[in-house]
Parts: structure tokens; sequence; C-alpha cells
């Protein structure tokens, strides 16, 4: 049973059909639009704990595929951080450990649904740009489905979304350019090759899967919401995913609008086009030159999800923020070490803008915050800070092992 209505576009109101497979409305990205009040209705005698342990328990809002194409992805764990945060003087830190889903990062989320509706409407030949981590999932995905999966990347992306592409039968192709580079060669493609454009916010149901992060972070509290959200953002899907929930759960009754938490969007200082606008107080977003980040991730230099991204964020009283890409690798090293989280170079920005919130008092004390770790640190392999000693074998060098400290390595 489906309670979706429509897709809108957010540009001027136009609506479209959902029983056809849509892409964008004047180069931007459509957005499905629920019937809240019946599925606020069918949800009235439903307990999400008896469903489950993915992110189809919450399938009334989310569209109806005639297939699911799953491998079990949502339902991650939402850790209490108190060690991280006691180093920043705050009271409530969370992380919400993306990197525990199938293809190890949250991208699998918005893959599980865009795929499942693309086989619904026939397509066997699908295609994206990728800053790395997508292409893993649609990889994986499409394997599952049966369909034809074509990967175009950067060709300095890291070596792991790479062979995870390849391995699951995708042809993967690495691009002399940028992810956006990526995208004007599948935009280019798809006459001639027949491709579909699963290129996030260029369909829209990538978006309504990571949809899913918002709604299992407010059952994970209990059916409230933290005071702060501190998304890693690139292109933007995950942030304007999120809010979406977040406004759809308080007109279904499941949260109360002066509980909605100030989105934080997070970029490195070495690409962050979404922070220039916001400061600028701008609408859109001017093309980032010359990014740089090792948050691969986060290298996005323009997105068409600019406006819906910025409009996220000041409607929650929220903040774009940057960080210094120089500290990246401490943050990553300090969550690893103290909460025992493996968090990816994006992830890891998010640990830098907490402490520079909670420096100049923007988060306070007492708020609840949750940061999100979206992908392990292992999905970015970087070189060794260290090279460990070796230990021969028959002569061991005890000296050395007593001398060395931990986390030296
Ligand atoms: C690990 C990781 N974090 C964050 C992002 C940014 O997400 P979004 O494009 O939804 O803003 C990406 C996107 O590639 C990613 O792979």
């Amino acid at each position: 049973m489906s309670f979706v209505q429509h897709l809108v576009s957010p540009v001027d109101g136009t609506t479209f059909p959902a029983d056809e497979l849509q892409s964008t409305h004047k180069n931007r990205p459509l957005l499905v639009r629920y019937d809240l009040q019946r599925a606020g209705q069918a949800l009235d005698d439903v307990d999400f704990t008896e469903r489950p342990s993915n992110m189809w328990r919450y399938r009334e809002l989310l569209p109806s595929p005639s297939e699911i194409i799953s491998l079990g992805e949502g339902m991650t764990p939402l850790l209490r951080a108190d060690r991280l945060a006691g180093t920043m003087n705050l009271n409530h830190l969370f992380i919400k450990d993306e990197s525990q889903t199938p293809t190890g990062s949250f991208k699998a989320r918005g893959m599980s649904v865009a795929i499942s509706m693309a086989k619904s409407f026939g397509v066997a030949r699908v295609a994206l740009p990728t800053a790395g981590n997508a292409g893993g999932a649609l990889a994986a995905y499409a394997a599952r489905a049966g369909m034809e999966a074509y990967v175009f990347m950067p060709a300095d992306s890291p070596p792991t979304n790479i062979f995870e592409a390849q391995l699951a039968g995708a042809k993967v192709f690495l691009v002399d350019g940028l992810i956006t580079d990526c995208g004007a060669i599948v935009r280019e493609g798809k006459e001639r090759m027949g491709w579909f454009d699963m290129s996030t916010m260029r369909e829209p149901y990538r978006l309504e899967g990571k949809k899913t992060m918002g709604y299992e972070l407010a059952e994970q509290f209990g059916w409230s919401l933290p005071s702060v959200v501190v998304f890693p953002t690139g292109g933007g899907t995950g942030l304007i995913a999120m809010w979406k929930a977040f406004l759809e759960m308080t007109q279904l009754g499941l949260v109360d609008e002066d509980e909605l938490p100030r989105m934080v969007a997070v970029q490195s200082d070495g690409c962050s086009p979404l922070v220039q606008a916001f400061e600028a107080g701008a609408d859109f977003a001017e093309p980032f030159l010359n990014p740089q980040t090792i948050a691969r991730g986060l290298r996005v230099p323009s997105t068409i999800g600019d406006a819906l991204a910025l409009n996220a964020i000041r409607q929650s009283g929220g903040v774009a923020i940057s960080v210094k890409e120089s500290r990246i690798r401490e943050w990553m090293r300090t969550s690893a070490q103290l909460e025992g989280v493996s968090m990816g170079p994006e992830g890891a920005t998010c640990v830098g803008a907490v402490e520079k919130l909670r420096s100049s008092r923007w988060i306070g004390k007492h708020d609840v915050v949750a940061i999100f770790n979206c992908a392990a640190a292992q999905k970015t392999p970087m070189p060794l800070d260290r090279q460990p000693p070796t230990i021969k074998r028959g002569n061991v060098d005890w000296s050395l092992i007593e001398a060395t400290n931990p986390g030296d390595q």
C-alpha cells in the first residue's frame, strides 16, 4: 500500500505523476509527496519495534516498489560518545554510525530505494557519477537486482571504492576530473548508452532512502529529536533528506514542531561552496574552485541541491560551517582512540564542527548533539602515521615493545 501522492518541483510547485520514471524539473530535484494524513492513520496501530530491524520498517513513508531490493540496510547504532563529549565540555554527544550499513556507507539507504524503484519501472541499465561510496553501493544493489551498472569516479578516488564497485560487477571508469565532470559524462551518454541517470537528486528516490536516517534517529531517541544534528555535507542529499523526514514527522504527529533540531552542514575549508553561500546570504551556491579535501565525499564543488540544502539549514535555525582540512586526520584519530568508532574523514569533520560550535557557544553544554559517521575510515585508506616496528621471530626485542606507547602507530 503506497501513500505516495505525486512528485513535486520545489522550484515552481509543478507536480508529476509518481507512477512514471522521473528525473528533474528545470534541472532541479523533484521531491516525493505523501498523503500524510492517511499514512498517519495507517501508523496508528503500528509498533515499529515489532518490524524487521532495517529501514523498510518505515514503509508507509517510502515509495512502494514491486520488489524491494535490500541488503538489510538501516537501523544503524546510535552510540553515546561521552569521552569525546568530555573533551568539549558537552553533556550529550551521540554518533549515528552509518559505517555499519551494507557496503559500509549511508549510500546503501538511498540505493536500496532508488534501485528498487528503477527496477519496478523496468530499468535494466543504470549509471552514476560518484565520489566513491555511492559507486560501491550502486554496484552492489544493481548486482542484487540483476541490473547493469556503469560507475564514473574521479581517477584519484579511494582504491576501496574502485575495488568494491568492480567486485560487484559494475563497469567502472576513472575520470581525469571531479565528480561534476563524471556527472557530465553520465548525462552526455544517456541517449547513446540508454542508461538511467542515478545521480543523486537527479532521480527522486535516493533522497527518500536517506530520509530514513531521520526516522531512525527519532525512533532511537524515543520519538523525540536531538537539539542539534550535524552532518558532513557534499551534494547535500543526506541533510535535505533528514530535514524532509523531520517535517513529515511533525505532520504525522510523531514529534512536536518545537522539538525540531538545528541542522548543521559541515564542509572542509578545502571545499565549502555551501558555507560560502550560507555566509553570503545567497539562495544558491557558486561552484567552488579548485576543491581539495581528503574527505572525498565532501569534494563536491557544486550541487543541484544547493537551494534545498540552504533552505533546510536556514529554516531549522542551523548553520553551515567549514572546518580546517589540515585537522581532519586528528579528529579521525580522536574519535577512534576515545570512542573506538572508525570515523571516515567526512564524519570526522563533524567532530571539528562540534568543537568549533561549542567554543563559540553556538552549541550549549546541555544541547543534545547527534553527529553522523557516514562511512568507516577503512573506506578511505591513508598512509600510516608511522610504520609499526618489526619484530624478529625467535629474537624478540622486548625493550622495543616496552618503549612503544599506545597510539604511537
Ligand atoms: C562518507 C560520506 N560522507 C558524506 C557524504 C556527503 O553526503 P551528501 O552528498 O548526501 O551531502 C558522502 C557523499 O559521497 C560520503 O561518501
